[in-house]
């Protein structure tokens, strides 16, 4: 079976990244090849150093107005991109090399809490406003607009009235991590 190699893109603490990492260590035709990231602080990079995963620090002039981080993941033969935590709107250059081979979670059941500037604790803030009964994840492909793309899945979990954001993001970073590798793994799969 071909091999397929990802390359994971975050901009902060990684611990999806370090499921994803431990979830396609001994993988036979799956592996995780390189973590990108524009914040060279994201404590991701050591997570990912500590498995002997290639990193690589980028800027905004690298990112999006050139095609060197196309060159990059084509010279590391990468297959699948999967976004972990990552804040920059993806360019149109990127998402053509790479057609529905780009994946996102969002922290929310789209399209509810999505878009621009929502992310991190802003979203549970604004789920617990809204006074919503329930929240949980989205995992969808990527397109040139936030949170847009198609979704592949979704897991939701209950809110409490007494939550605080704080439990609102605890119990959905629980769901984070034990779906995103699953999901991850039959979309690579099926697209083989
Ligand atoms: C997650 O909540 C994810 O849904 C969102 O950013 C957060 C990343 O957390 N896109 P971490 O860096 O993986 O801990």
């Amino acid at each position: 079976m071909r091999l397929a190699r990802i390359a994971i893109f975050i901009s902060g603490s990684g611990s999806n990244a370090e499921k994803i990492i431990e979830h396609f260590q001994n993988h036979e035709s799956i592996k995780v090849s390189l973590l990108l990231s524009n914040n060279a602080e994201a404590y991701g990079l050591q997570r990912a150093a500590r498995y002997n995963i290639a990193t690589l620090v980028f800027n905004k002039v690298q990112f999006r107005e050139s095609d060197e981080i196309i060159s990059v993941l084509r010279a590391a033969g990468i297959t699948h991109i999967v976004l972990a935590g990552f804040l920059w709107l993806i360019p149109q250059n990127l998402i053509e090399a790479f057609p529905n081979r780009i994946i996102n979670i969002h922290p929310a059941l789209l399209p509810k809490f999505g878009g621009k500037g929502m992310y991190g604790m802003r979203v549970h803030e604004a789920v617990k406003a809204a006074e919503e009964s329930e929240t949980g994840i989205t995992i969808h492909e990527v397109n040139a607009h936030y949170d847009e793309g198609k979704i592949l899945a979704q897991h939701k979990c209950g809110v409490e009235k007494s939550d605080s954001p704080e439990q609102i993001a605890a119990k959905v970073q629980q769901l984070e991590h034990q779906y995103y590798p699953q999901v991850i793994e039959k979309w690579v799969t099926t697209s083989l």
